[in-house]
């Protein structure tokens, strides 16, 4: 069930010249509310006198341990710019857990499983791969960007399974766009789980229908509430328009209207 909480900032960091990872975790110890991979927060911007919604953020991380909620920012406009400047003891007004969840395989943990994800839409793939990790599976990841200095996280990544990058210059993994890299080629995936710029997932989608593989891909639409009120998320799909912030923001792709 969604809640409207306040939690305090235990750590923001810089990890390029426009993405942050924001920390957050309880005011009073007690546990944070249960998230699934695939949901998202929307974050109350104060302070800004040009951010009057909140801004929906994927869930990127949830460190049990240490009870902290992490949040992969890149800089877009006032609010996320707002975000990425958090220092620690703030306090953040966050709706939680909002939107459903990628699908975990019930069984059969050998099965090859490939996680896409492309630009700040590699940011729900982490937990993802956690959760995916902690049932037993191992996961590979294929993180696409423009060039080296945008590929984030890496290290973090890689506790959960094998990790594989393309950059659109050359400068780290394979030179080119995720469906192009090798190892599409070399593995028969069961299914992909991506997010990222549409033409990304809407590549990636067609590539997993020609190849008969489950695909689930997680939209960024653009939101205002977040919880099916202002419509203005709405997605055409097979059954309809529906707002992505209740319906979504995961879809398999037969739902979707991306490929034939
Ligand atoms: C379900 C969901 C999960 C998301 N997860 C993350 C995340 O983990 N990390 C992250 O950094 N961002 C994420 N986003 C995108 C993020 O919400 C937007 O970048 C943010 O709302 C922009 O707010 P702003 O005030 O900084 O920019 P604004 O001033 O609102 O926008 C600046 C420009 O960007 C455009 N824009 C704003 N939002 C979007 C969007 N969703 N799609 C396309 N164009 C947009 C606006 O039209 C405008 O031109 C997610 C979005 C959704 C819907
Ligand atoms: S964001 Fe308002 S209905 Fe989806």
């Amino acid at each position: 069930m969604k809640k409207m909480l306040d939690l305090v900032v235990s750590d923001n960091s810089q990890l390029n010249h426009n993405y942050c990872l924001i920390k957050l975790t309880t005011t009073d110890n007690t546990l944070l509310p249960d998230m699934l991979p695939g949901q998202f927060v929307e974050v109350r911007i104060d302070g800004s006198s040009t951010t009057y919604l909140r801004r929906p953020i994927s869930v990127n991380f949830v460190d049990k341990e240490k009870n902290e909620l992490w949040l992969l920012v890149q800089v877009i406009g006032d609010g996320t710019r707002k975000m990425c400047e958090y220092r620690k003891g703030d306090i953040v007004n966050l709706l939680l857990p909002l939107g459903n969840t990628f699908s975990i395989p019930a069984q059969n943990t050998s099965q090859e499983l490939l996680l896409i994800g492309g630009g700040v839409g590699t940011a729900p793939m982490l937990y993802l791969g956690a959760c995916l990790k902690e049932k037993g599976f191992n996961p590979k990841f294929l993180l696409g960007a423009r060039s080296k200095n945008d590929l984030l996280q890496l290290d973090e990544f890689a506790k959960y399974g094998e990790v594989y990058c393309t950059t659109e210059d050359g400068s780290f993994g394979e030179k080119g766009y995720v469906t192009n890299h090798s190892v599409l080629k070399n593995t028969r995936f069961s299914s992909i789980y991506t997010c990222g710029p549409k033409p990304m997932m809407v590549a990636v989608a067609r590539y997993a229908n020609d190849n008969k593989i489950n695909c689930e891909v997680s939209l960024e639409n653009m939101m205002a509430c977040g919880f099916g009120v202002c419509l203005c998320c709405v997605e055409k799909t097979r059954e309809g328009n529906i707002c992505v912030c209740t319906e979504g923001p995961v879809f398999n792709i037969e739902k979707l209207t991306w490929i034939n």
